[in-house]
């Protein structure tokens, strides 16, 4: 069942293991996230790290978005060719191969934006720069306590006062991702811990403009605390990725609306498995294992059939096993099972193609050309 071939048959009949989109709870996650940030006179700036596929980004910026985040320089490749040019790399760069394909980039899309978490890594950056007819745009990196990238708060005035010394390069503003803080289960705890960091931020982003450095952009959040950090009022947009498709991981936490669930997105993406073996009383085996579900994150969760005692359990490789709790009914052999992904972004980033469904039907296949790129 390649390509266009199968367009027409139904959800239940694709070949498994494979991933679907709900193309009308993938608008409806588009357009809420959208309406939220205008709401609060912000813009939204969606990471593609999560679907890593352009036909979702070019739906992003047809409802409006300011422009892309990618993680890397090889899916920012991949945007530049389809025409894309408000991208923003959220990770520094590091070998000087990585900053010579930046460039490249950035010679076909000039809007394309980098962040810079160190001294060494602005010099670096101009001086592979130098003679380019137009400045390269970035953003200050912070680290709100995370460790991972960004340079620590009371080091960030200096780094831009640095950069914006350096004649390659022309600052934009600071980013600020609170990665450790998205999936905090209780949204009161989330709520305090976001509000926390992210005022530093502010804080720094006010210092740059008391200093007169530019302080057009303050970017960051996550989808974890999209409804939390807009109402820090120096935060220009909004990174959230995971929003658009979901996952077990984002579900089981709580939210504004749920102590227990995070109910503003549902799962416009899953996976469809098929029972291959039922010869136990209290489970089946399925044909999704590990090389179909990344194994990070919360367990999948059964969606279909709905309301179920059904539970998935990770069981090697290339196979999971379906638990009948409760004394629930087995499902059978050849019977498909649908679940909600452990983390989507990894996830994603096993398959070539998510199968688009409306009404239950297959109406198109939106090949994930961001798949695999991690340079
Ligand atoms: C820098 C950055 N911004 C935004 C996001 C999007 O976060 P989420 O998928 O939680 O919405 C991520 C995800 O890891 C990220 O690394």
């Amino acid at each position: 069942m390649e390509g266009q071939k199968c367009l027409g048959i139904s959800k239940g009949d694709l070949d498994t293991p494979c991933l679907v989109i709900d193309e009308e709870v993938l608008e409806q996650n588009i357009r809420v996230m959208q309406a939220h940030v205008k709401n609060f006179g912000k813009q939204l700036r969606p990471h593609a790290k999560t679907h890593k596929c352009s036909q979702i980004a070019g739906r992003q910026m047809a409802a409006g978005c300011v422009g892309i985040c990618v993680a890397k320089v090889s899916e920012a490749e991949v945007l530049v060719e389809k025409g894309f040019r408000e991208i923003l790399i959220t990770s520094p760069l590091g070998a000087d191969s990585k900053i010579q394909r930046f460039l490249d980039c950035v010679a076909r899309a000039p809007e394309l934006m980098g962040v810079v978490d160190s001294p060494a890594g602005a010099c670096r950056l101009n001086e592979a720069g130098e003679g380019r007819s137009q400045p390269i745009n970035v953003l200050v990196d912070l680290d709100p306590g995370m460790g991972r990238t960004g340079i620590p708060f009371q080091e960030a005035l200096d780094l831009g006062i640095h950069i914006h010394r350096l004649p390659s390069l022309r600052l934009r503003g600071v980013q600020c991702y609170a990665g450790h803080v998205q999936h905090i289960p209780s949204f009161q705890e989330r709520e305090k811990t976001s509000l926390d960091w992210m005022h530093q931020a502010a804080d720094i982003f006010h210092k740059f403009r008391e200093s007169g450095l530019p302080g057009e952009i303050f970017t960051g959040s996550g989808t974890g605390t999209f409804d939390i950090d807009c109402r820090i009022p120096e935060l220009t947009d909004l990174q959230t990725g995971s929003y658009t498709l979901m996952d077990a991981e984002y579900l089981n936490i709580g939210s504004s609306l749920d102590p227990f669930r995070f109910v503003q997105f549902p799962p416009a993406l899953t996976l469809l498995t098929t029972v291959i073996s039922a010869n136990h009383p209290d489970f089946v085996t399925v044909d999704a294992g590990l090389k179909a579900l990344y194994h990070h994150g919360a367990t999948p969760t059964v969606i279909q059939p709905p309301g179920s005692s059904l539970t998935y359990e990770w069981w090697g490789d290339e196979h999971g096993r379906i638990r009948t709790n409760q004394g629930g009914r087995k499902p059978m052999v050849g019977e498909v099972i649908e679940l909600a992904v452990s983390h989507c972004d990894p996830t994603v980033n096993l398959f070539d193609s998510f199968h688009i469904i409306r009404d239950g039907i297959l109406t198109d296949i939106w090949p994930i050309d961001m798949r695999g790129r991690c340079q």
